[in-house]
């Protein structure tokens, strides 16, 4: 009754995901390992950490995605034969993590006979919005921002994408990382920051807005990034204290201000009544308070994905897949990874 059963894999930065849902959509099983703590002390992701943890983490993730979907449905633990396709992370992302997954999908189906979906990795970001709105239909805009992608996008359908723009250097989480770094405050930087300038004064210290009014949809961090080191080093050579709250609170104003300004513009240019976010930095609450605000006097509907599906996760390449599976977007075998795929 609740249609065919949709095993996802996702590899595409330091999480190792996999979920199992059902025709309705439904989460049956959603299991993340990740292997954050290894890359802390470097104060970012290091790729080939990713990689080597992907490859340890994930016979067992399979292994408790199954079994947990099997005590989800009721039975002791989902065999292969239970499914009706399996959908992997092809891109975009760190080659030599996507290719753990990618490898091990293959093996799944070759092993099996399932057939294999390629899942786009932003479009997992994007549909991660059905969860907590089912009924969100394009047109629409989204704000794509997580620790490497920051984008506005038109959803003119879906599977029907036009990217309005794109940072010019730096994505939003990476500005938060960085910041967190020049701290000392670990990796990633996102958590700590948002909950350090919840209490903080965001008006205390003035930062740059960069290309707030520059009449299109492009962004730029490094500026603002570098204008925040500027500062530390600055209160540090004069051996001043730091206020962290308040410095928190600034640089995330000035980070909101831009990202709600163009998506501002973004809605009303596309006429479109719906706007949603998706990327870890989605899990920001200011941020999402920010836009709640500013959009509900417009009369846009705002729609954040719940945060367990913010971060990386199975659940919502899994919604892609089953998508792909029911429109024979299918791929064969000789399916490779691609670091630099489009939305
Ligand atoms: O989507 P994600 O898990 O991985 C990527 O595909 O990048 O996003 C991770 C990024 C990190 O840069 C992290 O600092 C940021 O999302 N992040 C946040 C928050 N939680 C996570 N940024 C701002 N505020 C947060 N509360």
């Amino acid at each position: 009754a609740a249609g065919p059963l949709v095993l996802s894999i996702e590899s595409s930065c330091d999480e190792t995901a996999m979920a199992v849902i059902n025709g309705r959509g439904e989460i049956c099983a959603n299991v993340v390992a990740t292997s954050v703590d290894f890359h802390a002390r470097f104060g970012g992701v290091v790729p080939e950490i990713a990689s080597r943890k992907h490859v340890e983490a994930i016979v067992g993730v399979y292994e408790e995605v199954m079994a947990q979907a099997g005590a989800h449905l009721g039975v002791d633990t989902l065999a292969p034969s239970d499914l009706s396709c399996v959908g992997v992370t092809a891109g975009p992302g760190l080659v030599g993590a996507l290719v753990v997954g990618v490898a091990f999908a293959k093996g799944l189906c070759a092993s099996t006979g399932l057939p294999l979906t390629p899942v786009n990795h932003l479009e997992g970001h994007l549909m991660a919005n059905l969860f907590q709105t089912p009924d969100l239909q394009p047109p629409f805009v989204a704000s794509l921002v997580s620790g490497g992608n920051t984008m506005l996008v038109h959803v003119r359908g879906w599977g029907d994408y036009q990217v309005l723009g794109a940072t010019i250097d730096d994505a939003v989480g990476e500005a938060f990382d960085k910041v967190a770094k020049a701290l000392g405050l670990g990796y990633p930087g996102g958590p700590v920051i948002s909950k350090l300038a919840a209490r903080g004064n965001k008006k205390a210290i003035h930062f740059p807005r960069a290309m707030m009014h520059s009449h299109d949809y492009s962004f730029s961090l490094s500026g603002l990034k570098t204008a925040v080191i500027t500062y530390i080093e600055g209160e540090n050579r004069a051996g001043r204290p730091i206020n962290l709250p308040d410095l928190a609170a600034s640089f995330e104003a000035a980070v909101i201000d831009v990202q709600v300004a163009k998506a501002v513009t973004a809605v009303e240019e596309t006429g479109v009544s719906d706007f949603c976010v998706g990327g870890g930095v989605a899990a920001n609450p200011q941020l999402r308070e920010a836009y709640r605000k500013r959009f509900g006097r417009m009369g846009v509907r705002v729609t954040v994905p719940p945060m367990v599906v913010c971060g990386d996760n199975g659940a919502m390449i899994a919604v892609v897949a089953l998508r792909n599976y029911r429109a024979g977007v299918l791929a064969d075998l000789s399916l490779d990874a691609n670091p630099n795929a489009h939305l």
